[in-house]
């Protein structure tokens, strides 16, 4: 059986880590997979994770199951710092999954259970999205979401190819911190989205992924609260790997929010009926060390310090990239505006890879860089090099 199969392509982000490993140049710069790095090219433990594990050493007296619906406290206190008093006034089903990942492919499934057959998913969008929800069942219909050449959001085209879904489709939306482009939307298109979304009653899912990376906490679960509240039902998939930095724990929690305590039960229920089919019980180590941040009041506010600490350094980066490309091409003063770790360069795949061989720089070839995996010494060297390829 296992002869007769064929091969299947690396994901070509996780690939690049590979490459990135083997290339044995010194000064090589990684702006490719979606990790956090300091100015030492680490992706740090968070001070507030590590007092949390000492935490968790000492007093945790179990290693039993933790039930299909997760660890219910990080739920609880996760949602609030999603949801904001919003998410408190309508009814959020949550339950626990395996990274952000396992949220959106159980939104997927539950979207299929209850009738869905279409997504739709603005374009360039992160690879796995359509990856993960073709794998569930759901046709993935794109549009145009944003242009790189003029790095600009192309919100008309969106408002039209949403205005021409179908009631029961649903709609992917990047809650924050747009993954590839870091294009932000304001709180007028927010609004128009969610009109929009309710007009033709097409199912919202927001993957949340780099809440606190783009311009703060609150500010950049704002237009999912607006969303959430003016739709009768949505799907919220959320992931700690970034805003707590726990990638390899695989953290992360699917909300199924609405006005009915009744609907979102039922959602519940059903969410943890395909969890059991699927891993059946989330891990338990990263929502704990979550949960009991978010429970204790000095490590919250070190965890706070620490998120805003980067996100600074990430805006730092982006004003030096912005000045730096200013002859280059005008339409990349944008850089500087956009948020989180993504930025997506007008390059070619050939350019792309010329700086590859030429200069030890890695980035995937659709030219999105990972503007947190640069360092502020190498900032002005690698955008010359950008520079040099016009
Ligand atoms: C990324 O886009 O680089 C991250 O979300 C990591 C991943 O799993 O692809």
């Amino acid at each position: 059986m296992f002869s007769a199969l064929s091969r299947q392509p690396d994901d070509a982000l996780l690939a690049l880590i590979g490459l990135y490993r083997q290339d044995p140049r010194p000064g090589k710069v990684d702006l490719g997979v979606g990790v956090y790095r300091d100015e030492e090219g680490h992706t740090p433990v968070f001070r507030a994770v590590k007092a949390a594990e000492r935490l968790l050493l000492d007093s945790q007296d179990s290693k039993s199951y933790l039930g299909l619906e997760g660890d219910t406290v990080y739920l609880d206190r996760l949602w609030r710092l999603v949801g904001g008093e919003t998410g408190a006034r309508l009814s959020a089903a949550g339950v626990q999954t395996p990274g952000g990942s396992g949220a959106l492919r159980l939104a997927a499934d539950l979207a299929l259970r209850g009738g869905a057959r279409r997504i739709w998913v603005g374009m360039p969008s992160w690879p796995n999205h359509a990856g993960i929800f073709s794998a569930a069942g759901l046709e993935v219909v794109p549009y145009p979401f944003f242009d790189s050449a003029s790095q600009t959001v192309l919100f008309d085209r969106m408002i039209e190819a949403l205005d021409g879904a179908g009631a029961g489709d649903v709609a992917l939306l990047h809650g924050s911190c747009h993954n590839p482009t870091g294009a932000p939307l304001s709180s007028e298109q927010w609004a128009l989205i969610a009109t929009t979304l309710e007009k033709r009653g097409v199912l919202p899912l927001i993957d949340l992924a780099y809440q606190g990376f783009g311009r703060g906490l609150d500010e950049d679960a704002a237009g999912l609260r607006h969303l959430i509240a003016a739709v009768p039902e949505s799907l919220v998939a959320v992931s700690s790997s970034k805003s707590f930095g726990l990638y390899r724990e695989r953290t992360g929690a699917i909300f199924a929010v609405a006005a009915a305590p009744a609907a979102a039960d039922l959602a519940r229920s059903n969410l943890m009926a395909l969890a059991r089919t699927s891993y059946s019980m989330p891990p338990d180590h990263g929502a704990a060390v979550v949960r009991t941040i978010l429970g204790d009041e000095a490590l919250t506010r070190d965890w706070i310090d620490e998120l805003d600490g980067m996100r600074a350094r990430i805006q730092g980066l982006r004003r030096i990239l912005a000045a730096g490309l200013r002859g280059v091409a005008p339409a990349l003063q944008s850089i500087e505006t956009q948020e989180g770790m993504f930025s997506l360069l007008p390059l070619s795949e050939a350019e792309v890879l010329r700086l590859r061989s030429e200069h030890a720089i890695y980035m995937p070839t659709s030219g999105r860089v990972n503007i947190a995996g640069l360092k502020t010494a190498e900032a002005e060297s690698v955008v010359a090099k950008f520079a040099a390829l016009r």
